[in-house]
């Protein structure tokens, strides 16, 4: 049974992107942190910059099964996509909700998440660690 990582918009910026918030690892490297302190469990790693994608990917994810959960940093559509909670409510993989900064930190629209409500749980505000936390979540619920 495998762990999707799964990352929205921007993210794939990250080790670029505004490093005083999010840190000099770029994804890549925090997907191979991973692999590293997980060595049993298997990932897929996957990341877009598009809504629909994203929508996408969680629904075949449901439908072809094998995945023990999903570790979703939503990037910006965490604070307005109705779409994208939806999404979560309408399949039965848990879903935990990853933030390497600590949104109810920083500015006001952050601090809203419509997705935390339809997700296992959230983890805000690690940096990269945030992910390992999220893995650890899950491993918990579905050992
Ligand atoms: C983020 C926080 C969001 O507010 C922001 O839009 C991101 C990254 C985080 O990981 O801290 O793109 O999800």
């Amino acid at each position: 049974m495998s762990i999707l990582v799964l990352n929205g918009p921007n993210l794939s910026r990250l080790g670029k992107r505004e490093p005083e918030v999010y840190g000099y690892q770029t994804l890549d490297d925090i997907n191979r942190g991973l692999e590293k302190s997980f060595p049993e469990q298997t990932f897929e790693f996957f990341q877009t910059e598009d809504e629909g994608s994203l929508l996408e990917k969680l629904f075949h994810i449901e439908d072809n099964g094998g995945y023990r959960g999903i570790l979703l940093n939503a990037g910006a559509l965490t604070h307005y996509s109705i779409a994208l909670r939806d999404a979560i409510s309408a399949i039965a993989i848990p879903v935990v909700e990853v933030h390497l900064s600590n949104i109810y930190a920083r500015e006001e629209f952050r601090r809203t998440s419509v997705i935390s409500a339809v997700c296992l749980g959230v983890i805000s505000g690690f940096g990269a660690n945030s992910y390992h936390l999220g893995v650890r979540a899950l491993l918990g619920i579905a050992p």
